[in-house]
């Protein structure tokens, strides 16, 4: 499945789902990185956020938005929204009650759009933030947020295998906080934020990957976006830049620090819509 260390591959255009910050705050702790006494400046997070935005428009990807809700703070990371493979959309339904209103509103947004193969989740999952769509396979994180019932759950709903995978350490809570699909069958990930058994798995699958250090993975790099050849990665992750530079990958650092203060980077503020129904 993975291919020897080599230049990266060809861009491939993507299209994803945003919301701006409008909203955004720290005031409420569901994950160690969130502490509801620091102060949140949210002129800068918007700023930051429109970088991003900006940054993927500049890359030649589609950039939708939907419309943030007051009193959901944390709807900005579009990532945990939904999952969406193949057209076809799993909603999430959050572990968290400060969230679980994100699961409808995502999904009404999927239904005004013209997706028509939508589907309300029976187990808890926080879309793209706990799932990674590679070509063959899609990773699922279980552990903090997504229970493993939900993998087997989108097994079925979206027809492609699901590997299940054990995140141990609180600090990566999320799937997407600890690994990253480089291309369609390459991945970046620290090992340190897996059980013993998925870090075997991932060896197994993925000989060649890019193991990052504790370093990367304290300021959020692995929360990155690539698409196969333009990574979007946080910019104090200046070992594992160098390392994708080596690899012939092109690095688009972006400041997202404003929304780290509560655990998100630039993968979790980005929803993959793969093969949108107007596209
Ligand atoms: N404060 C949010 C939470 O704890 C951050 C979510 C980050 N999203 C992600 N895909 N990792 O749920």
């Amino acid at each position: 499945m993975a291919r020897p260390d080599g230049p990266s591959t060809a861009p491939t255009r993507r299209h994803y789902l945003m919301c701006r910050p409008t909203y955004f705050t720290v005031e409420y702790a569901i994950n160690p990185w969130m502490d509801p006494d620091v102060v949140v400046d949210r002129p800068r997070a918007i700023r930051q956020w429109e970088e991003l935005r900006d940054l993927y428009l500049s890359l030649g990807h589609r950039v939708s938005e939907i419309a943030p809700i007051e009193g959901l703070p944390d709807m900005v990371f579009a990532a945990n929204g939904a999952l969406v493979v193949d057209g076809r959309v799993y909603g999430a339904r959050f572990a968290s009650a400060e969230r679980t209103p994100e699961g409808p509103a995502y999904l009404d947004w999927f239904r005004q759009e013209g997706y028509t193969e939508t589907s309300e989740a029976k187990y808890v999952n926080e879309g793209e933030g706990d799932f990674i769509t590679l070509d063959e396979v899609v990773l699922a994180a279980t552990g903090f947020r997504t229970e493993a019932a939900a993998h087997q759950e989108a097994e079925r709903l979206l027809g492609r295998p699901v590997v299940t995978l054990q995140l141990v350490d609180p600090r990566f809570y999320h799937l997407d906080t600890a690994l990253f699909a480089l291309s369609g069958d390459r991945i970046a990930y620290y090992p340190g934020a897996f059980s013993k058994g998925s870090r075997r798995v991932l060896e197994a699958l993925f000989p060649d990957a890019l193991i990052a250090t504790e370093e990367d993975a304290r300021v959020l790099g692995l929360n990155a976006v690539s698409d196969g050849h333009d990574v979007v990665v946080a910019a104090e992750a200046t070992r594992l830049a160098d390392r994708l530079r080596t690899l012939g990958f092109t690095v688009h650092p972006v400041e997202l620090d404003e929304l780290r203060k509560a655990g998100g980077g630039a993968k979790c503020c980005t929803l993959e819509l793969r093969d949108h129904p107007l596209a």
